[in-house]
């Protein structure tokens, strides 16, 4: 297979900026040791992790105890959601029908607790169905954990709306915001949530680290003991490498837009989203290419998201579309990273209720601004020859 030269799947994961290869370099060189230790190397580590760690609250708007830094979104939203609801007596959990496998996970484990998780419809374009929110929010619901930028379909979610509703009744609301943190930069104090998960990957940052923004009282109990790192929520000793360059890539995204007001970011970086719209029109001139998830307007700005089907309108799949376009030079995915390993009709597409036939047919392509306008003008060349080397 021809090594793809125009990577289109951000939303799988990001290429690290070369500033974090270098924050992260100079913390392998210099800071080493154990911050816990009290000597110079000791010491020398717990001021590098205190400034990284400083450095990701500045970026959100964040203080020091309302950050646990963890070993990506998958460890964020489990201590999110059994760590917020440990002591209490079983209630209801609520969350969406187009969760990340991982907010399903530990929903799942909260069943086995012995607490009832009732799903959140979403209709066609992957919205949560909004008619049912006082449904949804009404006791026994103790916890509401919903996507905010699905990862197959793009589609936002109105967080901050669900947010408010959630405060008013006293029910503690965590959005999965993975997909979103390279898209807005947020400002957590102002936010009406209880707690927030992301992973360092999809900012350009490094693997296998994330965040877990949390308010005081919220965190009842941790998911694993140890050492009692950061303040008993997260043991283990400190990844301190990791930490630095989750902060180098935050704070390396462009200006802060708003997220308060419309809920649906601009994108960082406006041209891209252009670009976007426009690669988006120019694949659904297509005949046989039909957008899946929400509008442009309620759409994560990076995000494109189609079922695909051939000249005689039979569905293509997927799997077979997405090496095709890595032969044609475009490296993307067919759903999310996670699923499209696997040959199953997603689960998204069935969430969205996507007639059957197409549930293979998916095709996700992720910009980042690595990507320039005429890679993206090259796109739509690479995808017909994809589309007709599919068998
Ligand atoms: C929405 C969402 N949540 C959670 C995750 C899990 O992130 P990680 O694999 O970095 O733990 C992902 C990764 O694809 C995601 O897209």
């Amino acid at each position: 297979m021809a090594l793809a030269e125009l990577y289109c799947d951000a939303s799988a994961t990001t290429p690290p900026l070369p500033e974090v290869l270098e924050a992260m370099q100079t913390v392998h060189r210099d800071a080493w040791a154990n911050p816990s230790s009290l000597h110079g190397y000791g010491l020398a580590a717990a001021e590098a992790l205190e400034r990284a760690r400083q450095k990701i609250c500045t970026a959100l708007g964040a203080v020091s105890d309302e950050l646990v830094v963890t070993s990506g979104a998958t460890e964020s939203v489990h201590l999110a959601l059994l760590g917020s609801t440990a002591l209490s007596k079983p209630g209801r959990v609520v969350i969406s029908a187009v969760e990340h496998p991982a907010v399903e996970a530990a929903a799942a484990r909260l069943s086995q607790l012995g607490w009832q998780v009732q799903i959140w419809p979403v209709g066609p374009d992957g919205q949560l169905n909004m008619d049912l929110l006082e449904e949804m929010l009404a006791p026994p619901t103790q916890l509401v954990s919903l996507n905010w930028g699905q990862s197959e379909i793009g589609t936002l979610q109105p967080i901050l709306q669900i947010g408010e509703a959630c405060r008013r009744r006293g029910v503690l609301c965590h959005t999965d915001a993975t997909q979103l943190l390279s898209q807005a930069r947020l400002d957590w104090k102002a936010l009406p949530l209880d707690l927030l998960s992301g992973s360092a990957h999809k900012f350009q940052g490094p693997r296998g680290v994330g965040l877990l923004l949390t308010r005081p009282e919220v965190l009842q109990q941790s998911i694993f003991g140890g050492g009692g790192q950061q303040q008993g929520w997260r043991s283990g000793t400190e990844a301190i490498a990791l930490t630095a360059g989750m902060a180098e890539a935050l704070s390396a995204l462009p200006p802060h837009h708003p997220i308060t007001g419309s809920e649906a970011p601009a994108g960082l970086t406006p041209e891209l989203r252009r670009c976007r719209d426009r690669l988006l029109d120019q694949l659904m001139e297509r005949k046989g290419v039909q957008s899946t998830g929400a509008g442009p307007e309620q759409r994560l700005p990076h995000h494109i998201s189609v079922v695909v089907s051939d000249a005689d309108g039979q569905p293509v799949s997927g799997r077979e579309l997405v090496r095709q376009l890595a032969v044609q030079g475009v490296a993307a995915s067919s759903g999310s990273a996670c699923s499209s390993g696997r040959s199953q009709d997603s689960a998204v597409l069935t969430a969205i209720d996507l007639p059957a036939p197409l549930r293979r047919s998916g095709l996700r392509l992720s910009l980042g601004p690595w990507l320039s306008e005429a890679d993206l003008e090259s796109i739509p060349r690479r995808f017909d020859a994809a589309r007709a080397a599919c068998t």
